[in-house]
């Protein structure tokens, strides 16, 4: 099967999501993302329904708290059927590894257990704003690196990263570590708030594994083609 860019359903409410879901043929199998917004308007039940729907999830909530609570909420989301979800790396090693633990006890009978990811350094935290506020005392690059590492020895599959930092993640991980890289734009699509894009071409040649992509299709005028579009151009075909 060819890759799906995963859309980030950055909307406020089920009805919403309908609403956007209706314009794909029903037999569609699409990689979705469910953050924050969503989540804490609609609850588990949303990703329930995407998944009785035959979606796949990834619930972008980036855990981060002591390591025992980490791994109790993972468990409970792994027992919605996520396929991936996500915490800050800043919480630890511990704390991560606990995360998978979570993952690992709570995943249904005979699934995979879910791809567990971490946020480095957030894409809007500048170098500057890095030093003064963390007290972190080395560049943003270094930073975004050790955490990726720290990621990698607690067992997590990859990171959330912009575009821009897949090759130095890669560089320092190896080959089977992964990046999820959002604001990709289609050439000559707006940029909107966004200030470091890619293509989806792009982002396939410099090793970028899996595309998040919200606005490009959510507010597209025909979203099913922008999405055929994307997907078309994320995996190389003409
Ligand atoms: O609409 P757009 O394509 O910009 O949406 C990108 C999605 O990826 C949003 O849900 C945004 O919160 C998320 N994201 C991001 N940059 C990060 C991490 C997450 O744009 N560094």
């Amino acid at each position: 099967m060819s890759h799906r860019p995963i859309i980030a359903l950055d909307l406020p409410s089920r009805e919403e999501v309908e609403k956007f879901l209706n314009n794909f043929p029903s037999t569609e199998s699409l990689y979705v993302k469910v953050g924050m917004e969503l989540f804490y308007q609609e609850g588990p039940e949303i990703v329930k329904w995407l998944k009785a729907a035959g979606h796949s999830v990834f619930l972008d909530l980036k855990l981060h708290d002591i390591p025992n609570t980490v791994e109790h909420a993972m468990k409970g989301l792994a027992k919605l059927g996520v396929d991936m979800t996500n915490v800050h790396a800043a919480g630890g090693i511990k704390m991560m590894e606990a995360a998978k633990r979570g993952l690992e006890a709570g995943k249904p009978d005979g699934s995979e257990t879910p791809v567990l990811i971490a946020v480095t350094q957030l894409t809007s935290t500048s170098e500057e704003e890095m030093h003064h506020d963390q007290l972190i005392n080395v560049s943003l690059k270094e930073s975004v690196q050790h955490y990726a590492k720290c990621a990698e020895t607690a067992g997590l599959n990859g990171v959330v990263s912009s575009a821009l930092e897949v090759g130095f993640i890669k560089e320092g991980t190896s080959s089977e570590f992964v990046c999820l890289t959002p604001g990709i734009r289609p050439s000559g699509s707006d940029a909107g708030d966004q200030k470091r894009v890619m293509t989806p071409s792009e982002a396939a040649k410099i090793g970028s594994d899996y595309i998040v992509v919200g606005r490009p299709i959510t507010q597209a005028e025909e979203p099913y083609q922008a999405y055929l579009a994307i997907k078309k151009e994320w995996n190389g075909e003409k």
